[in-house]
């Protein structure tokens, strides 16, 4: 008996691991990154900041450098707060399917089980289009909207 409660325990412990993975940025979303953004977004590319102060014709052909973590959150929590959802949404949460949603693979399928991978590792409740600071009707960010990012490294 207490063989079995042993056997059933570690079991146990085996199963919770696989359950409760975590999505983090170096196993599931740099290489999505990788596989569908970079060739674009690239480490030559030039920062959110330095791109911000193209002209914006120029801005539309350029893409931004969003290649490493800390550049890739700038697009999700500051300064471009929320840009990295609203360009990936499918219009569920936008109304309007963001421009860089096409990007995210070649079938509805594929955009589909991509977006979830993004949608999960950013945490429940992450997936907000606020910008930092209020527009027409749209309200600023939260703390409470802020504190639902989870985006493991
Ligand atoms: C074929 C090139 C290309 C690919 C591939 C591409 N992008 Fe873009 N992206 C651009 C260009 C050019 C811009 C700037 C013009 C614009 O704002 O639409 C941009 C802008 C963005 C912005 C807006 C930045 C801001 O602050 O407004 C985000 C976010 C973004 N891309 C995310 C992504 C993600 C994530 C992927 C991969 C799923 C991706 N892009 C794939 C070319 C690309």
């Amino acid at each position: 008996m207490t063989k079995r409660i042993t056997l059933t325990l570690m079991l146990v412990a085996l199963a919770v691991p696989a359950m409760a993975q975590e999505r983090t940025w170096r196993s599931d979303v740099k290489p999505l990154f990788d596989a569908k953004c970079i060739q674009c977004h690239e480490a030559t590319a030039p920062e959110y900041n330095d791109w911000e102060l193209l002209d914006e014709k120029v801005r539309d052909e350029t893409p931004p450098r969003m290649d490493t973590y800390p550049h890739f959150m700038s697009y999700v929590v500051w300064p471009a707060t929320g840009a990295m959802m609203r360009r990936l949404d499918d219009g569920k949460t936008s109304g309007k399917a963001g421009n860089m949603h096409q990007y995210l693979g070649d079938s509805d399928e594929e955009r589909g089980k991509n977006l979830q991978i993004i949608k999960e590792w950013l945490g429940d409740g992450a997936w907000n289009m606020n910008r930092w600071q209020a527009r027409n009707e749209v309200p600023g960010i939260s703390k409470e909207q802020l504190e639902k990012i989870k985006a493991k490294y």
